[in-house]
């Protein structure tokens, strides 16, 4: 028999089927609870509500688990690639050897962009953060590839998008962090892999030969991974409600470039190295700065701590913050706000006020101190993110295209005038 969930409204009884997921969740099913009710539910901030099925990503916030279709992030962190990690998210199997190297190879043949891509970016003053400048390059794709602009083409087309989208992303991203500094642009280097094109890309400069580090390149492997996918978090729900309206993997993925650019997202990693570099500044009183994210007369947070699903603790964090330890030492890096970070995570969780509200550092916490001991600069931190979640949003993308589901289109509780008559001008 199946589980059902009764709602009482005005005395009447309602019952809905209870939806039950391969790891036990439990979602209820309310498809029909308007038509049935004439009532709709309310929830600031989706914190209850399921917006879709999907196989591809699985947490659990008490337990601190994360799985790509299935494998956890331990093992993935440790063992695989983030190629080998895109294809798994998005064609939900890991490659075999033919097609890894296939999917490598396809990816090489498009990391070129128009050369009047460079015209667009001329339009882009140095002073203009590199998230911008990515969200309107990467979108500029459905300008110069008009037929990605249906969705529902041919399987091959919407693989070619998907590649391109792969190849394509950390060019652009290289260029908008070259506008920044008035460098000139370079093309990638195909005869590299992913991260160490990237990295070339990123800081060689025509007057001087430029040597990838290999720590370097395996550190940002590893950092993509783990940023690769994470459900229905923000960013993720702006590029399925983007597509859901039919619109083209590009402008549905340049949205969610703009969603993951806020400091409470994304945004979060650049904020944590701004805090860290603040709190240094200001003498290392960690104690100081604890009691001001408690007060909630003081607007400041702890950036990097807290998170929606997680309650234990972030298993990205305990991964990341091991590597910030490897990583600083192989470099030869001393960085003293990894020390004011530690400090900041051992007292935090001491104290009740982040236990009561099982508030832990998340991934952002520790990342920024990697990403700057790899040499990327602090506005650039969260463009890392967005390379790195790019094969999550296309494989999130993907599914709801082929579960073809409707348009996103919530409802709300209307709380303005009732029925009014016009006054004209002269009788206000
Ligand atoms: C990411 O969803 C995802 O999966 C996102 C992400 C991904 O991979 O896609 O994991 C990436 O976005 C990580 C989160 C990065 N953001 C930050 O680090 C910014 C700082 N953290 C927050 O602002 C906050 O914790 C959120 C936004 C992450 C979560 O906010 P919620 O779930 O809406 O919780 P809330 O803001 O309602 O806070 C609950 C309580 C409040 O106190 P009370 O009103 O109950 O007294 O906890 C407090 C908050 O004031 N609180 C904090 C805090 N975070 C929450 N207090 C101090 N410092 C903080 N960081």
């Amino acid at each position: 028999m199946a589980k059902t969930a009764e709602l009482i409204i005005d005395g009447k009884s309602y019952k809905f089927p209870i939806v039950e997921g391969t790891e036990g969740e439990q979602g209820i099913d309310i498809s029909n609870l308007l038509e049935e009710t004439g009532a709709v539910t309310l929830d600031f901030g989706y914190k209850n509500t399921g917006a879709t099925k999907s196989a591809i990503t699985f947490l659990d916030g008490d337990k601190g688990i994360l799985r790509y279709r299935g494998y956890s992030i331990e093992d993935l962190a440790a063992k695989s690639t983030f190629l080998e990690v895109s294809y798994l998210l998005i064609f939900g199997e890991l490659p075999t050897a033919d097609q890894l190297t296939k999917f490598s190879d396809d990816i090489k043949n498009h990391t070129m962009v128009h050369e009047d891509i460079k015209k667009i970016l001329d339009g882009f003053p140095s002073s203009s953060h590199p998230m911008g400048v990515l969200a309107s390059l990467f979108c500029a794709q459905t300008a110069f590839y008009p037929e990605s602009l249906d969705p529902n083409r041919s399987s091959e087309g919407v693989y070619l998008s998907i590649v391109r989208s792969l190849a394509k992303m950390p060019t652009f991203a290289s260029w908008a962090y070259k506008n920044e500094v008035g460098h000139p642009v370079n093309y990638p280097d195909n005869s590299l892999d992913y991260c160490s094109r990237f990295l070339k890309m990123m800081f060689a400069l025509p007057a001087e030969k430029y040597e990838v580090d290999p720590v370097v390149a395996a550190a940002l492997d590893k950092l993509l991974i783990l940023h690769a996918d994470h459900e229905q978090n923000c960013s993720t729900s702006t590029v399925r409600i983007v597509g859901s309206s039919k619109a083209s993997i590009y402008s549905s993925i340049s949205a969610g470039i703009n969603a993951l650019w806020g400091p409470l997202h994304g945004g979060a990693n650049q904020e944590v190295i701004l805090m860290l570099e603040q709190i240094k500044k200001d003498g290392g009183d960690t104690d100081k700065w604890i009691a001001k994210a408690k007060d909630k007369n003081d607007p400041f947070r702890l950036m990097g701590f807290g998170h929606r699903v997680y309650k234990n603790f972030d298993p990205r964090a305990k991964i990341i913050k091991k590597a910030a330890d490897d990583v600083l030492e192989k470099l030869g890096v001393n960085d003293p706000t990894l020390e004011i970070a530690m400090k900041l995570e051992e007292i935090a969780l001491k104290d009740p006020y982040f236990i009561e509200r099982k508030l832990y550092p998340n991934v952002d916490f520790y990342s920024g101190i990697i990403y700057r001991a790899l040499g990327i600069p602090v506005d650039m931190f969260t463009v890392m993110f967005a390379i790195g979640r790019l094969p999550g949003w296309i494989a999130q993308w993907k599914e709801l295209r082929e579960n073809k589901e409707p348009i996103g289109r919530p409802r709300q509780i209307y709380t303005g005038q009732n029925l009014r008559p016009y006054v004209a001008l002269n009788k206000r």
